[in-house]
């Protein structure tokens, strides 16, 4: 079959075999299926959606595009984790370190920040000096050593994911539930892990914009995993307002070494104990994840997680100096402080508008190729339900940029709503996913 009658039979709503898949995927890479053929194909599957078995299907041959990582020499079950993307979501620089120091092998290959949302790549690049382009020998290597690795997608790794990824972002065929799902079962299964807990965010900052659609996306992802023999659960978490109070590379970053060094920043701290929990549960050392959250606790009173980040750190080239006094780093030229103009309760922070006016100060890239400062960002003061009265500082802004400083913070300040009436946050944690289907979440114990 040639590529068209391939893309005229997905366009159709039919159902393709492995042939067909094969076909088109591998013809992308050797240059016998051009650009524009593989965007109308990634159009045809945005719309007609692909069933299990096609999912399955185009996450092995975008798996088998490159190299799969062989880290049996490395002892123990490892364990990643896996979040479809927020705004102010800094979830793995403390849950790393902590699965870590409970003897739970992490190898993680994370992405940039693109559009709205963040990338664990920048954060750890806001450390001078951090390397994240080791080399697959390197990557073993750290992981032999320290018990963790976290690196950027290599040229080696699902190589068909980043040229295909590329293409969906300027396609405008990102969300498609089968085509994020192969795109992060390629990368994850290519890392070299026995069992992975994912992280599918939903609401305003999150791709998946209802309930529905995230579970969708968390049972499409836990199918292919399981598929390829691997322990997969998943948790659904609301991303309607930023994750912690702070966005923006470094300064995230400061913000997680406050909670490795003991701070708790509820939202935040919630969503990374129960990722981290059911890490070292699916990993072997606790019965539950309960169990596992005890443990993660553990490693923060006893200082194992923050010497884990340390060493983390030094062996990928970080300057360790800048985590132990945070006041050397660069300032930014402008740092602006947002006052609030009434009385009343934070009702909303809307995560979506906060990630684009973070791009606009700076923090982050509307294209794979785009800049950005590491310093840069926002830190809220407030939290939704949170009470607030005139004069009180909301947020801090920090940025280099002079020409957009007043738009930005315009848009800012349009993002938090206020409220004469006394608001509950709704709940972080909405539901447990694993191969039985969804449980709702009521909190340990
Ligand atoms: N993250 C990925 O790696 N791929 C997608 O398609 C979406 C989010």
């Amino acid at each position: 079959m040639n590529p068209i009658e391939i893309i005229r039979k997905k366009r159709s709503g039919e159902k393709l075999n492995r042939e067909e898949i094969e076909t088109l995927i591998n013809g992308y890479l050797n240059g016998r299926v051009a650009d524009y053929q593989m965007s109308a194909f990634l159009m045809s599957v945005y719309f007609q959606k692909m069933d299990f078995e096609e999912t399955a299907i185009l996450t092995e041959v975008m798996l088998r595009s490159g190299v799969v990582v062989d880290l049996s020499k490395v002892p123990g079950i490892k364990v990643d984790k896996h979040s479809t993307g927020g705004v102010g979501d800094k979830v793995s620089l403390i849950l790393a370190p902590m699965v870590a120091a409970c003897g739970v092998p992490v190898p993680m290959i994370s992405g940039r920040g693109l559009g709205h949302t963040g990338g664990t790549l920048d954060k750890l690049e806001s450390i001078p000096g951090f390397r994240t382009n080791l080399s697959l020998k390197e990557y073993e290597e750290v992981i032999r050593k320290t018990g963790l690795v976290l690196i950027g997608q290599t040229n080696e790794i699902a190589p068909a994911d980043k040229r295909m990824y590329a293409l969906r972002d300027v396609t405008a065929t990102v969300e498609s539930i089968p085509l994020i799902a192969g795109s992060i079962m390629s990368k994850k299964l290519a890392e070299g892990i026995d069992a992975l807990v994912l992280d599918v965010k939903v609401g305003r900052g999150a791709f998946m914009q209802n309930e529905a659609d995230a579970v969708e996306l968390a049972k499409a992802l836990i199918g292919v995993g399981t598929q390829f023999g691997k322990k997969v659960i998943g948790f659904i978490t609301g991303m309607d307002q930023p994750l912690g109070f702070a966005v923006g590379n470094w300064l995230e970053t400061v913000e997680c070494l406050d909670c490795l060094k003991g701070k708790d920043i509820p939202d935040l701290m919630e969503v990374t104990y129960i990722l981290s929990g059911a890490m070292v549960m699916l990993g072997g050392k606790a019965k539950s994840i309960e169990e596992g959250i005890e443990k993660c606790k553990e490693t923060i009173q006893n200082g194992k997680a923050w010497n884990k980040f340390k060493e983390l750190v030094a062996i990928q080239g970080g300057d360790v100096s800048y985590l132990e006094d945070v006041s050397k780093y660069p300032k930014s030229k402008h740092i602006v402080e947002i006052k609030s103009e009434m009385d009343g309760y934070i009702k909303n922070i809307d995560a979506l508008e906060v990630g684009f006016v973070s791009i606009m100060l700076g923090a982050g890239r509307m294209k794979v190729d785009d800049e950005i400062d590491l310093k840069a960002g926002i830190i809220f003061n407030k939290k939704v339900g949170d009470k607030i009265s005139v004069g009180e500082n909301l947020a801090v802004v920090y940025t280099d940029k002079s020409d957009d400083l007043r738009t930005s913070i315009e848009r800012l300040k349009k993002s938090i709503f206020i409220s004469a009436e006394q608001i509950i946050p709704n709940k972080i944690i909405h539901s447990l996913v694993d191969e039985q289907g969804v449980h709702p979440w009521y909190g340990c114990g």
